[in-house]
C-alpha cells in the first residue's frame, strides 16, 4: 500500500517540470492522478509515462489552459466521476514571464494574472467545493516562488502574482480550516526543470554558489514537501509558505567590507 493509496488528485501544469514529479510521485504512492497542461499532447505523453512506470492506468490527462475556468471546473469533476474524490488538489500551473517594468503591456500583465491568480484560485475553489461536498479532510497546495518574498529583476508582475498566492494560502486557510481542509504555499528557490536549464543551461552551478546549502533545488525536493504538506501528519499546518529554496532567502546582501570577519566575534569576550 502506497502512502496515497487510491486517493485523488489533481495537478495543474503538469505536463513538464515541478508538477509532472509533483504527479509521479503521488501516482508511484498509489493515487490516482488528474494531470493538466495546456499543451494536450505533453499532457498524454506525461501522463502516458507514468502509467508505464507505476504499470496500472494511475494518470488521467486533461489538456487545457487553467485560466480557462469551465475547462478547469470539468476536470475537477471528472476526477471524481473517475475516482469518487479529490484529496489533494495542487495549483502548479504558473507563467513565467520576464519584461522591464517600464514596458509592460496591460496584455502580459492580465495574461500572467489569469494564469497564476485567476487560475491557482480557482483550482483552489472548486476542489475545495468537491472536498466539502464528501466531507473529505482535503488538502490544497499552491505553487509561489522566492520571487513572491524577494525582489528580481524583470519579473515585477510574476513576483506579484507569487507574493498574492503567499497570502491566497492565508487567506483561504481561515475560511478552510472549519471544512478540515489545509491549504498552504510552496515557494521553491530556482529548480532545475526544462525551462530553468533553457533560461540558464549554467543554472544548477551559478544557484549553488549562492545557495547556503550549496546545491540548487531539483524537482524531487519540490515534490517531497509537496507529499509532506498532503498528508495525515500535516494536518495542523494551514495558511503556511514553506520555502524550499536550500537556504537562498535567509541570506541578504552585505556591504563590501562590512566587519564579519572571524577576528570581530571575539568582541564580547
Ligand atoms: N522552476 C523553478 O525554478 C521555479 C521556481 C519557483 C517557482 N516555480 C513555480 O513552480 C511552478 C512549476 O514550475 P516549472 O518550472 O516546473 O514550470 P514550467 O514553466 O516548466 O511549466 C510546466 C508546465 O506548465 C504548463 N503550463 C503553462 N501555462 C499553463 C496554463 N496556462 N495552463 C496549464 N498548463 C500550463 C506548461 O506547458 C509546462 O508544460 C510554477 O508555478 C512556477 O512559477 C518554479
Amino acid at each position: 500500500m502506497g502512502r496515497y493509496q487510491d486517493k485523488g488528485v489533481l495537478v495543474t501544469g503538469a505536463g513538464v517540470g515541478i508538477g509532472y514529479e509533483i504527479c509521479r510521485q503521488f501516482a508511484v504512492e498509489g493515487a490516482y492522478v488528474a494531470l493538466n497542461d495546456i499543451d494536450a499532447d505533453l499532457a498524454r505523453k506525461a501522463a502516458a509515462s507514468i502509467n508505464q512506470e507505476v504499470g496500472r492506468e494511475a494518470v488521467f490527462a486533461y489538456g487545457f489552459d487553467v485560466a480557462d475556468l469551465k475547462a478547469l471546473r470539468a476536470m475537477v469533476s471528472d476526477l471524481v466521476r473517475r475516482v469518487g474524490r479529490v484529496d489533494v488538489a495542487v495549483a502548479n500551473a504558473g507563467l513565467t514571464n520576464f519584461g522591464e517594468f517600464l514596458t509592460y503591456t496591460p496584455e502580459a500583465f492580465d495574461r500572467v494574472m489569469a494564469v497564476n491568480l485567476r487560475g491557482s484560485f480557482f483550482t483552489a475553489q472548486y476542489a475545495a467545493l468537491e472536498m466539502i461536498d464528501k466531507k473529505i479532510s482535503g488538502r490544497i497546495l499552491l505553487m509561489s516562488s522566492i520571487t513572491g518574498g524577494q525582489s528580481f529583476l524583470n519579473l515585477a508582475a510574476y513576483g506579484v502574482t507569487k507574493a498574492g498566492v503567499r497570502h491566497m494560502a492565508k487567506v483561504l486557510a481561515l475560511e478552510l480550516g472549519r471544512h478540515d481542509i489545509t491549504i498552504n504555499a510552496i515557494s521553491p528557490g530556482l529548480t532545475i526543470t526544462e525551462r530553468t536549464l533553457q533560461d540558464d543551461p549554467n543554472a544548477e552551478a551559478n544557484w549553488a554558489e549562492v545557495t547556503p546549502m550549496r546545491r540548487t533545488g531539483h524537482v524531487e525536493d519540490i515534490a517531497a514537501a509537496a507529499l509532506f504538506l498532503a498528508s495525515p501528519e500535516a494536518r495542523h499546518i494551514t495558511g503556511q509558505t514553506l520555502e524550499v529554496d536550500g537556504g537562498w532567502t535567509t541570506v541578504s546582501p552585505m556591504p563590501t567590507g562590512h566587519p564579519a570577519k572571524p577576528e570581530f566575534s571575539s568582541r564580547l569576550k
